[in-house]
């Protein structure tokens, strides 16, 4: 395997009714900014558990993110840090609200002109407010890394920063309850992506990695599908799974030493910024044209995948390919998101504008050998449609 320093300092608080752990995670005298979204933690008893919990510190608060965190909103959160002397953040939501938590702590000790160029320039994160999460949607891992993504007029760029780890992360699978079945099948589909991006390369007998990764999938692939069943969507062991496999889905360590790809997301990402598709369901559909249009490259991690994965036992390697590309997609239909183009209003006449975005951000050289052109994303984005 490849070498690697893995450091992973977010303390995780799993399980039902932690939320008061935030008393004493965060320190005394902060005066901390509470940051969430549009309301649901409002409806869904979360934000009393919050406010109860933070009763004996000094804390403000900041809300509106919104899904895709837009960077004129998470910039207006600037004024009350200066004003109030904010030195410490809680964010309570999802991906979105974490993300957007960490652009606002890196911006408030951003010692460059504009804060914008932490994006487009990936200028270096130096100093950061520290961040605590309390998180409600199981998807993204953003409780326990440090990526943040953030979307400004329909470009939609990511950045990281280990300084941007949250310092603690509370994983209560009871406030998952009140998701949508839209919002569970998005986060279990990102979660299967991530973990997938991790694993789908060249192997570099990284034997750790790779099962860890394995049982992430099968892990989301037997428990996804029961969280949008009537009779077990409250399951409280079946939230529980798909929370902590999505956390360890992208919190560093199946990543760690191995070969990585992310033009699945990067395309998907000007899927969402161009057209607004939500995050996940833009990685459903670009997912299966990626392993069509790589599976020569990825042949020896195809074929691991069919056998460890689905336990395909023929003999032709071509057919196992075949049939767990197939069985993927079947995964993707059962938890009820798109896995083309066409069902999301995307044709033929919209592949050359993606493509000129691609290029426009600089994604010239997607996937683990840096082979994935803009002329291999037009046969990805062709190959989905
Ligand atoms: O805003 P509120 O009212 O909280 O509602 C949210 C939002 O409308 C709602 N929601 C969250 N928890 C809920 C709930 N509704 C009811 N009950 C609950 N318990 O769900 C909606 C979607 O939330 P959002 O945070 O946008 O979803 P997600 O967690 O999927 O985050 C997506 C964002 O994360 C980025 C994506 O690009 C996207 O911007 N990503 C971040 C990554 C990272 N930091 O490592 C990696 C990912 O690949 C991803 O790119
Ligand atoms: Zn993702």
């Amino acid at each position: 395997m490849l070498n690697f320093t893995f450091h992973s300092p977010t303390k995780i608080h799993f399980g039902e009714d932690q939320i008061n752990v935030i008393a004493d995670e965060i320190p005394a005298d902060a005066k901390v900014l509470l940051v969430y979204g549009g309301g649901s933690i409002k409806s869904n008893g979360v934000y009393d558990q919050v406010v109860d919990a933070l009763t004996d510190h000094t804390w403000f608060e900041f809300s509106g993110i919104e899904p895709n965190p837009s960077y004129d909103t998470l910039m207006k959160a600037q004024d009350i840090i200066k004003q109030q002397g904010i030195n410490y953040l809680l964010a309570v939501g999802g991906g979105s609200v974490i993300d957007g938590a960490k652009f606002i702590s890196a911006a408030a000790l951003f010692e460059g002109d504009d804060p914008w160029d932490i994006l487009i320039k990936q200028a270096p994160v130096k100093k950061v407010l520290p961040i605590g999460a309390v998180l409600t949607l199981p998807a993204t891992g953003s409780e326990s890394n440090g990526n943040s993504v953030v979307t400004r007029n329909g470009t939609k760029l990511p950045f990281s920063s280990g300084l941007l780890r949250p310092q603690f992360a509370v994983l209560d699978p009871k406030v998952t309850l009140s998701l949508s079945d839209r919002q569970i099948s998005n986060g279990v589909v990102d979660a299967f992506v991530h973990v997938i991006e991790q694993y789908l390369t060249y192997s570099v007998n990284g034997k750790v990695q790779d099962r860890f990764a394995e049982g992430l999938l099968q892990t989301l692939i037997e428990e996804g599908p029961k969280a949008l069943n009537a009779e077990t969507k409250d399951d409280l062991a079946i939230r529980g799974n798909i929370m902590w496999s999505a956390t360890m889905a992208l919190n560093g360590l199946i990543g760690a030493g191995v070969p990585q790809d992310w033009s699945t997301h990067m395309i998907g990402h000007e899927l969402t910024g161009g057209f607004g598709i939500d995050h996940a369901r833009t990685l459903s559909i670009i997912l299966p044209a990626v392993m069509k249009v790589k599976r020569t490259e990825k042949h020896e991690k195809l074929v691991q995948f069919a056998e460890r994965v689905w336990q395909l036992t023929d003999s032709d390697d071509t057919v196992k390919i075949d049939k767990a590309i197939a069985l993927t997609e079947d995964f993707f239909k059962r938890m009820d998101v798109p896995i083309r183009l066409s069902e999301v209003g995307i044709t033929q006449d919209n592949v050359e504008g993606l493509l000129e975005k691609l290029q426009q951000h600089g994604m010239t050289a997607l996937g683990e050998h840096g082979d994935i052109s803009i002329d291999v994303s037009r046969k990805i984005l062709e190959q989905a449609l």
